[in-house]
């Protein structure tokens, strides 16, 4: 039988030159008109994205990160695009800070609509090389904090009206195994199992719970573990259906739609946003 030829493929063809810029992906709409969102790690990336979205449609976004210079200048951005916008400058591994955080928040506003659970610490290293201290840091703010965040979160929501949503952002290393990441994955796995428990006990009281699943997205972090090596980052691609990384922003369109009413019906969820990875079977090396 003669050789299947391999298709060539640009990966960056015609359809996928759709307009990503923020925030213009979300005006026209106002899904959080008067509402009030907390994003973690929101200074970059997918948290930052996802802040500008919330605000270009009408949301108070609260921000928070460690770095307050970079915070600030989030900020002013969301400020300058017309957005309501507060931050403060926290460690999530101090648990006692994000609690207050959460409770001044809604004291301040009267109200609490979402939380979005999208900091983590990642720590890229070999199983013999690492330490229990370096493990354990994977699991402070991927775990930690997502379920001081989640129970103060539900606990105010719980008691409202509207109820709210939680969105916790995990990642296709929760379900996939790769070398070098097992502390990250790990935790990963345990926030999964932990948002679906959640989605559970938040069922009854008006609090859905829903995880967004990314791949491959174009962020510091992900450029960071790379480390501008063009090869392995083409041959991350090559793993992809869709043959390229995910923008924050479109992650982000993922969280909003899960914080938002069009969700209403949505718990339980890990939505992948990934180019078709979660979805492949093998990579093929052919193409029929
Ligand atoms: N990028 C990817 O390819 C990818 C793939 C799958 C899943 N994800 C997930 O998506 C989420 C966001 O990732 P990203 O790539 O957007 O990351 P990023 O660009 O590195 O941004 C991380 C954000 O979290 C903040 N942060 C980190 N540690 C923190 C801490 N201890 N306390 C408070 N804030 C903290 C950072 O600010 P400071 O450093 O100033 O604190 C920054 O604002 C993570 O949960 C990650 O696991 C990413």
């Amino acid at each position: 039988m003669p050789p299947v030829v391999l298709r060539s493929f640009d990966p960056t063809p015609a359809h996928f030159q759709i307009k990503l810029d923020r925030p213009d992906n979300f005006i026209m709409r106002n899904r959080f008109d008067k509402r009030v969102v907390i994003v973690t790690g929101s200074s970059l990336g997918i948290g930052f994205a996802a802040a500008q979205g919330f605000a270009a449609e009408g949301a108070h976004v609260v921000l928070c990160a460690r770095n307050e210079e970079q915070l600030k200048r989030a900020a002013d951005s969301i400020a300058d695009d017309g957005g309501k916008v507060s931050y403060q400058a926290l460690d999530l591994a101090d648990t006692d800070a994000f609690e207050k955080l959460i409770q001044d928040t809604a004291t301040e506003h009267g109200r609490l609509d979402a939380l979005v659970n999208n900091a983590a610490v990642t720590r890229h290293r070999m199983i013999d090389s690492m330490s229990l201290e370096a493990w354990r840091k994977n699991f402070c703010v991927t775990v930690d904090a997502t379920f001081i965040g989640t129970k103060t979160a539900m606990a105010i929501m719980g008691k409202q009206e509207q109820g709210g949503a939680i969105v916790n952002v995990s990642s296709s290393c929760g379900s996939r195994a790769t070398v070098g990441v097992s502390g990250y994955s790990a935790a990963k796995a345990a926030a999964d199992s932990f948002s679906n428990c959640a989605a559970m006990e938040g069922a009854t009281m008006g609090v859905r719970v829903n995880s967004v699943v990314p791949g491959s997205v174009a962020t510091a972090a992900s450029e960071a573990a790379v480390a501008g090596n063009q090869k392995v980052q083409d041959a991350i691609h090559s793993t992809i259906p869709m043959q390229r990384s995910g923008t924050p922003e479109e992650i982000a369109a993922a969280i909003l739609f899960l914080a938002s009413d069009e969700a209403s019906f949505i718990t339980g969820v890990e939505l992948p946003v990934d180019g078709g990875k979660l979805a492949q079977l093998y990579v093929p090396t052919t193409l029929i």
